[in-house]
């Protein structure tokens, strides 16, 4: 378990799971109202509420936000909303409404495509991402004050790499869905025709940090990355 700070006040809390040799990585960011971005693995979620410790008590958080409806991203939810007595889930309008609603213990606020939620002194806009990562509900949180972009499993680099890198993390990225589509987890993400036109939409924000949920933090040309990985996305995913 290690913890971050990425950007001002957004920290980057890691568990590498060796047998799989993978990272779950969930961000966290003190503000005025703190946000959790992915809940989490249930079975993951006293370390992961020890490791927000170190940074802010977890009775405080408001909003827990997450990309799309799986256990590593929301399997924890209603144990931070239970932590948490304030907190509130954060997610796609679609999330909201088609399963978070059901999951979870209170209401999520579901927020339509472009929307902004602010925390205090930062804001976060909601792209609504179909599909990209993966899911009908995939959507994606940029902090316009830093320029954070949290990306979910874009940029899902294996192994046990280093929180933060300004060095181009493209190959690595690009080497975990070519291993992907030799075993089990083939097809990880899929290519449709709105893929390429929304991985430039996300480059035209010009982010300057990446936050993936699995892998090293990329800080740099964000807006160059997105491209390379639309690239990448489509020679090992189209074919
Ligand atoms: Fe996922
Ligand atoms: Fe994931």
């Amino acid at each position: 378990m290690s913890v971050t700070e990425i950007a001002p006040d957004i920290y980057r809390i890691s568990t590498f799971v060796p047998e799989i040799d993978m990272q779950f990585n969930q961000f966290l960011v003190r503000d005025d109202e703190p946000l959790l971005f992915h809940a989490g693995h249930r079975a993951m979620f006293p370390l992961v509420r020890d490791a927000v410790a170190s940074v802010i008590d977890p009775s405080k958080i408001r909003w827990v936000g997450f990309s799309h409806f799986e256990a590593d991203e929301c399997g924890a939810l209603n144990e931070w909303l239970q932590v948490a007595p304030n907190s509130q889930p954060v997610c796609s309008m679609v999330g909201a409404l088609v399963s978070v609603n059901d999951f979870a213990a209170r209401p999520a606020k579901g927020m339509s495509d472009g929307e902004v939620l602010h925390t205090g002194r930062y804001r976060f806009r909601l792209l609504h991402t179909p599909h990209v990562p993966h899911c009908w509900e995939a959507g994606l949180l940029f902090e316009e004050e830093n320029k954070v972009l949290f990306s979910s499993d874009l940029f899902h680099q294996n192994g046990d790499v280093e929180p933060l890198t300004e060095s181009d993390v493209i190959g690595r990225a690009r080497k975990t869905l070519v291993d992907n589509q030799a075993g089990p987890f083939a097809n990880y993400m899929p290519y449709t025709q709105h893929t390429d036109q929304t991985l430039r939409r996300l480059a035209d924000l010009k982010p300057k940090t990446i936050a993936a949920m699995h892998g090293s933090a990329f800080t740099g040309d964000g807006e160059r990355a997105l491209r390379d990985l639309a690239v990448v996305m489509r020679e090992v995913l189209a074919s």
